[in-house]
């Protein structure tokens, strides 16, 4: 690190090296404003709408994973900096239904591009960030609530499971438009029913009401009745309905947001649960908590064995198996290492008991990412948090990924998670 930035400093000598302190609370909020600037230098609100710089449309989701980072360093940082671009990104990509959905999209929006919008909804929700501004010149005009938001994306999702139950006995498409492009509507995947999943858990814990908690339940049994959960707790890609395959076999590729979407549900569902019992202790939920505290601390233990450590000089450091030690990330694939670091972050603010865990393994891959993210002159991230410095790969993924997983050794200096 320190022989790097000497060398960069040669070439640049405005150069700011990256410093983190993993043990230092102002060190770690230094370092996420320094990567939170990165990620905004890729939004061009000139020539996009609402959307950073990307081609488009294929990458409209990775902008609402974007915009989610940057309600977390918010609420983490209370740097009010990025509210005005954060509503106004979100107002545009709302749609006329108010559930992101929005025209710009039609035709090649699929369930997972929205429900990755939605996060920023619910993420916004769970930590009191301000409403949507209204329209001054529009006396009688409402701001649409960031639950309100939420839940007419879960809507959408309940009916579109209904829909897509003709194959395999439940589960959502992929895409949900049948004349979308590509084989997304033969393809269940648990990005999508993960994500379906995480909704309705994070929507029963904020408002206590069993209609979420008990589409939870059914989505979680339906992924792991099919297998996208095995019973060591991998998450597989997905699996086909083409053609009356109904979901007799698995796509194993493992991607480390898919198994981070189930994580951070299941973490909400073990909160929603103890909420009730605390509230009500004779209605004895223990049975119920100690599930989903399991499936927690397993998903963290799988998460470790396949995301984690990919060579022995980088015990701890988080990476993306399929495609970084072959060097074939695509755009998408840069920024999964950040969902699972941010879900990873939060899952231990709702369960106590994985936090010891956690907090290891988010030091020590933030360590790597703060070295990773020293490249260009200026702190642009590259791909792989284990080679000890720069990979020579930049773009709005990695810098994604950079500023969640150090967000992520904030989560439990936020204000809690909110209930409703
Ligand atoms: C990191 O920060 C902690 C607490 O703020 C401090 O005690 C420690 O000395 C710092 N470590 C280094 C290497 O500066
Ligand atoms: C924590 O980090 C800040 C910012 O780098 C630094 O000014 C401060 O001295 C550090 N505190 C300790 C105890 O190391
Ligand atoms: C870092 O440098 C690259 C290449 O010049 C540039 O595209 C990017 O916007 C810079 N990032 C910041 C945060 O200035
Ligand atoms: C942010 O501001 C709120 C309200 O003023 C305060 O309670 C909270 O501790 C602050 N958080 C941080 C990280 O400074
Ligand atoms: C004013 O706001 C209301 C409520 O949000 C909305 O129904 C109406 O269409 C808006 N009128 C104009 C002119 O935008
Ligand atoms: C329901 O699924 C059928 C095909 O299975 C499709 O043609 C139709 O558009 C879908 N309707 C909705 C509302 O998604
Ligand atoms: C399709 O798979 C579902 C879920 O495993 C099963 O309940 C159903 O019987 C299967 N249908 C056919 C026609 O095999
Ligand atoms: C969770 O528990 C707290 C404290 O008992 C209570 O105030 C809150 O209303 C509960 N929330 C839900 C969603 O049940
Ligand atoms: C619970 O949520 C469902 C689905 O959004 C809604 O229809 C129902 O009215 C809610 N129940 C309560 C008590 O708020
Ligand atoms: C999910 O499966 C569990 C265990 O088999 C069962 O107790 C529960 O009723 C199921 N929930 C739903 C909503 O199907
Ligand atoms: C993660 O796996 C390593 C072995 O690769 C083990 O030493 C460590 O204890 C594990 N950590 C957690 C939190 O499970
Ligand atoms: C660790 O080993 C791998 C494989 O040899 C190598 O690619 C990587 O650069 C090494 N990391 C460090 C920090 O030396």
């Amino acid at each position: 690190m320190l022989i790097l930035a000497v060398a960069t400093a040669l070439l640049a000598p405005t150069v700011t090296c990256l410093a983190l302190n993993v043990t230092n609370t102002t060190s770690i909020r230094q370092a996420a404003t320094t990567l939170a600037q990165g990620l905004f230098a890729y939004h061009n609100p000139a020539s996009t709408i609402g959307q950073f710089t990307l081609p488009e449309p294929w990458y409209w989701w990775l902008s609402g994973s974007a915009w989610t980072a940057l309600i977390d360093y918010t609420a983490y940082t209370n740097d009010t900096a990025y509210i005005p671009a954060i509503h106004s990104a979100l107002s545009q990509n709302l749609g006329p239904d108010n559930d992101f959905v929005p025209a710009s999209q039609a035709g090649w929006e699929a369930n997972d591009d929205q429900v990755y919008w939605v996060y920023a909804a619910l993420t916004a929700l769970e930590y009191n960030f301000p409403a949507l501004p209204c329209d001054s010149t529009n006396s009688s005009c409402q701001t649409t609530s960031w639950l309100a938001v939420a839940t007419n994306a879960f809507e959408d999702f309940v009916t579109r499971w209904s829909n897509n139950s003709l194959t395999c006995a439940g589960g959502l498409k992929w895409q949900y438009n049948p004349s979308a492009t590509g084989n997304g509507w033969n393809y269940k995947n648990s990005v999508s029913n993960g994500g379906f999943f995480q909704l309705s858990s994070r929507l029963a814990r904020y408002t206590g009401n069993t209609t979420y908690a008990d589409w939870a339940d059914k989505i979680w049994n339906w992924s792991a009745d099919i297998g996208l959960i095995s019973p060591s707790f991998h998450v597989f890609d997905g699996t086909s309905d083409a053609d009356g395959a109904n979901c007799s076999s698995l796509n194993h590729e493992e991607w480390s947001y898919n198994l981070a979407a189930y994580l951070h549900g299941a973490a909400n569902m073990y909160a929603y649960n103890v909420n009730i019992t605390s509230a009500t202790p004779s209605h004895n939920t223990n049975i119920v908590t100690d599930f989903w505290e399991s499936a927690a601390h397993s998903f963290i233990t799988t998460a470790n064995s396949t995301f984690f450590s990919p060579f022995p000089n980088a015990t701890g450091i988080m990476y993306e198996p399929q495609c970084e030690p072959k060097g074939i990330c695509n755009t998408d694939q840069t920024s999964f290492k950040g969902s699972l670091a941010g879900w990873m972050a939060k899952s231990a603010v709702l369960v106590p008991s994985l936090r010891a865990d956690v907090t290891g393994l988010l030091r020590t891959s933030a360590s790597g990412a703060v070295e990773a993210c020293s490249g260009l002159g200026n702190g642009s991230c590259g791909t792989k948090w284990y080679v000890g410095g720069y990979d020579g790969a930049t773009g709005l993924g990695q810098e994604l990924g950079g500023l969640d997983v150090v967000l992520g050794l904030l989560a439990g200096e936020a204000p809690g998670l909110q209930f409703g």
